[in-house]
């Protein structure tokens, strides 16, 4: 296969504007109809022709004002439309026939269970029209959106201006978007949903109608998503001083999705997992998910829409800048503590394994093949890391002056991570040039910490730290600089008291590490400090601070950040499971059983930190602090320590359980982090048998899905018997809804049973289950490939070479979906090279396949470079 990668390097600008754009689609199953008119005008003095992208269509016409080209006028490929022209200033008119029924990549237009509905960004508008689908050419749409009467409702961006009958069985919707914008942000809707309305009044004054579109009889579900609407755009306007711009905002739930949501102006579509939500059926989780992507989809207006990117390789301007402020708005509507954790967690678990792969790029890419592939955990959960830097940096009054700026600068404007940069420099007298690297650096710096102690006049203790940085090498990138890090830092005694540097480096608890080494020095009566680095995440990096478990514990006790504390009791838990993979039979002493029990016993009115601190880190996790990994091994030491765990701590882990009193379910901040202490509490006493009425006591009275699902995941450490009941309980209710099944699909598939295989192809060939629907493929192979570390990695190589064979099924019919799930067989680094040879044999099979997708391709090929 020879692909080319487009490189950020080679940008060009538009030989060509396209100001207006009026679209006339026609819909059907097999034959839609577009009619493109586009007003064209060349850039400067050039005689290049013009050149539309586009994939998939079969072209009818083409005429420019209004004569027809004759053949020798234009040549037209599998992928370009090239046109000859002298004309400076033209209207082209194109029309072209698509399949919606035959999409099944989701790209473009589609059909979603019996619903039409588009998806263009990155690049699916070519799958639409021919045109020029990049994000720096901005236009005006009109929209004519025509369909049988059988389809009800018809949508497009921006405000309807006109509507009415075809003919007796056909009628058409009229809509106009007065900002301009790129293509990707086109979008058309068409079906029959049930419909909630709302209203929004901004703090102008203006009012904005709000329309939320669900499959029918789903309405009481989507009660929650238009309240979060309404949150996320009263907090934008506190926060940012940013109001809505049109007169209608309208979401549509759709269950066919490659991803979450979509932000296409004025009409955002999402995955209906992120809109549907009620007691009954969805988690907590779930609602802060509903929550936090509804705020995502709306923050782009602003960050995305208004400003947009320049290319593609700009990606993270946008995303990396609206993860952030949906953080900043979830951490408002929630608790700061519990996101920062969950954050937190993302980064480690699978964007430092990212950057440990082939698939490391920086939050800027220099170079792509499938830009679908770029939509990762380090351009958007990396790159909102980044902006969070900058508001530490520049504090939030100098962020917000920073961010006003930018909107100054470059409103209507399609621009460049360097045009964000430069619009923050304005806002500080810190020189941001080092900071930049961020952008061009890729690979996960690790600080190291140095602590010498030595004895000074007067009984005192000089305490010299230094702190190192070194980012090793990555797939992408051999030489590494030293980046501009900001080092949140406590420096504190076996009491608790606090330390400053002699030299006043440490302003406002940071230090700035900007050189490969630096030093400071502390004068203490204490000979016993503990350096507490990188507190609260303040940089996107891994720390080695040699801490035994004494000071781990004194940061438990002492640290004033919630965050540090519980930082430090994951750090305390993976140095016992290491214990346990050197010497398997070795029991934990019972030091550290006291020291946790105390931590309990200090924190058991402090439910939400108790709850994550409760938590032991998961397999993915422990993965990004070993090297040469044998996965049994690792697996037996995790469930070892978490047995031990249990038995030890059974008693305090009962009082917990009881003293969280049981009340009607309500999703309030208190209420959820009784929940979640309780539920993870739970899981832990589930691993002794005397416990198991427990699990089932809870299965059998829960009002609510969280309290239904967290029995469930308990009753994995139970007897199977209990489990599979439970199971086939919980199949029995909520079989005739696919978002609910989906959990049951996930659980199914991570259990480490000699039947897996078995289970799973009975689970592909359920009732509805079905290929073509990627909740569905991610629920029960996603989740196999990513979270049954130890039948995905069995030694035998059988769960490779099973996740092989579906992928090579899955390509042919959605890439996307596919290039998503190769990602954990492409990670095979951190493995053992048992583990590396069976993954390698495997990816083999797939770089050798006929007709392989070019997302795929690109994964795999560089995971085998
Ligand atoms: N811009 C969307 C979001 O973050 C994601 C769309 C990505 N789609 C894709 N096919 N790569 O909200
Ligand atoms: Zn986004």
């Amino acid at each position: 296969m020879s692909v080319q990668a487009k490189r950020r390097a080679d940008y060009q600008p538009p030989a060509f504007s396209i100001a207006t754009v009026d679209l006339h689609i026609t819909l059907h199953p097999t034959q839609t109809q577009v009619i493109s008119t586009l007003s064209v005008t060349r850039n400067g003095n050039h005689d290049s022709p013009l050149i539309l992208d586009g994939d998939n269509l079969s072209l009818n016409t083409i005429a420019i004002n209004g004569n027809a080209l004759s053949d020798d006028e234009y040549t037209v490929s599998d992928t370009l439309l090239s046109i000859s022209t002298h004309l400076d200033e033209f209207v082209l008119e194109i029309t072209n026939t698509i399949a919606p029924e035959q999409n099944k990549a989701l790209e473009g237009l589609y059909l979603s269970g019996g619903a039409y509905c588009t998806q263009c960004e990155a690049e699916g508008f070519r799958r639409i029209t021919y045109f020029m689908d990049r994000p720096d050419v901005l236009s005006v749409y009109t929209v004519t959106v025509v369909a049988d009467k059988s389809v009800p409702m018809l949508l497009a961006n921006g405000n309807p201006v006109d509507k009415g009958e075809v003919d007796e069985n056909t009628h058409f919707v009229k809509w106009h978007d007065p900002h301009p914008k790129p293509c990707y942000l086109f979008a058309l809707v068409a079906g029959d949903f049930d419909l909630l309305t709302d209203s929004y009044t901004t703090t102008s004054g203006k009012e904005v109608a709000l329309e939320l579109y669900v499959d029918k009889g789903k309405k009481s579900q989507g009660v929650f998503a238009l309240e979060s609407l309404k949150r996320a755009m009263k907090w934008d306007e506190d926060v940012f001083g940013l109001e809505y711009d049109l007169d209608i905002y309208m979401i549509v739930a759709v269950d066919f999705f490659n991803m979450g949501a979509m932000e296409n102006k004025g009409l955002n579509v999402f995955n209906s997992k992120f809109v549907l939500a009620d007691q009954k059926s969805a988690t907590d989780d779930d609602f802060f998910n509903v929550e936090s992507v509804i705020a995502h989809e709306y923050f782009h207006n602003w960050t995305g829409n208004r400003i947009t990117c320049r290319d593609w390789f700009q990606l993270s301007l946008k995303e990396g800048l609206t993860v952030f402020r949906d953080q900043q708005f979830s951490a408002d509507m929630t608790s700061a503590l519990s996101n920062r954790i969950k954050h937190v967690r993302v980064m480690r678990e699978h964007q430092f394994a990212e950057d440990a792969s082939a698939m490391s790029h920086p939050i800027r890419p220099e170079e792509v093949i499938e830009m679908n592939n770029f939509y990762t955990v380090t351009v958007y959960d990396k790159g909102a890391e980044v902006i969070r830097m900058f508001h530490t940096l520049l504090g939030p009054e100098g962020f917000r002056r920073g961010m006003d700026e930018y909107f100054r600068r470059h409103d209507g404007q399609a621009v460049t991570c360097d045009d964000f940069i430069s619009a923050m420099q304005s806002a500080t007298d810190l020189d941001l040039t080092q900071f930049s690297r961020w952008y061009s650096q890729s690979g996960t710096p690790i600080i190291t910490v140095e602590h010498c102690t030595e004895s000074a006049e007067n009984g005192m203790f000089k305490h010299t730290f230094t702190l190192s940085q070194h980012t090793p090498a990555t797939s992408d990138q051999s030489e590494k600089q030293p980046l501009y890090i900001p080092v949140n830092i406590e420096i504190i005694d076996k009491q608790g008291n606090t330390y400053t540097d002699n030299e006043s480096l440490i302003q406002n608890g940071m230090i700035v590490l900007k050189d490969a080494s630096m030093r400071f020095t502390v004068n203490a009566q204490s000979a016993d400090l503990t350096p507490v680095v990188l507190g609260n995440f303040s940089a996107p990096a891994k720390v080695e601070n040699p801490l035994g478990t004494d000071a781990l514990l004194t940061i438990f006790k002492h640290s004033k950040d919630p965050f540090n504390r519980w930082d430090a009791m994951q750090t305390l838990y993976d140095r016992c499971i290491k214990q346990l993979e050197a010497s398997p039979d070795a029991e934990i002493s019972n030091d550290i059983w006291n020291g946790i029990k105390q931590a309990i016993a200090q924190e058991q009115d402090n439910l939400e930190l108790l709850g994550e601190c409760l938590v032991i880190p998961s397999f993915e996790t422990l993965c990004q602090s070993r090297s040469n990994i044998n996965v049994a091994a690792l697996s037996k030491a995790r469930k070892a320590f978490c047995d031990q765990y249990a038995r030890s701590l059974e008693q305090e882990l009962l009082n917990v359980f009881n003293n969280i009193e049981q009340s009607a379910y309500s999703y309030t901040q208190d209420a959820i982090n009784k929940r979640r202490c309780k539920n993870v509490v739970l899981a832990h006493l589930a691993r002794l048998p005397q416990h198991e009425s427990m699990v089932i006591a809870q299965f059998d009275s829960a009002d609510n899905m969280t309290d239904t699902l967290g029995a469930l995941r308990s009753a994995q450490h139970c007897s199977s018997a209990t489990f599979d009941s439970l199971m086939a309980q919980f199949e029995e209710t909520w079989n005739h809804d696919p978002l609910v099944l989906d959990k049951w699909f996930a659980l199914h598939a991570t259990q480490n049973r000699d039947d897996i295989f078995a289970t799973i192809t009975m689970l592909c060939e359920h009732p509805q289950f079905a290929m073509s629907n990627p909740n569905r493929v991610r629920s029960v192979i996603g989740s196999f490939a990513f979270y049954n570390s130890e039948k995905f990695h069995s030694l035998d190589g059988s769960g490779y070479k099973f996740v092989t064979d579906y992928l090579l099924k899955l390509d042919a019919v959605n890439p996307q979906v596919a290039a998503r799930i190769v990602t954990p067989l492409t990670q095979w680094q951190g493995f053992a090279i048992e583990h590396q040879q069976q993954m390698k044999q495997q990816l083999g099979r797939l770089l050798n396949h006929k007709g392989l997708s070019k997302d795929v391709f690109e994964k795999v090929s560089k995971s085998l470079a």
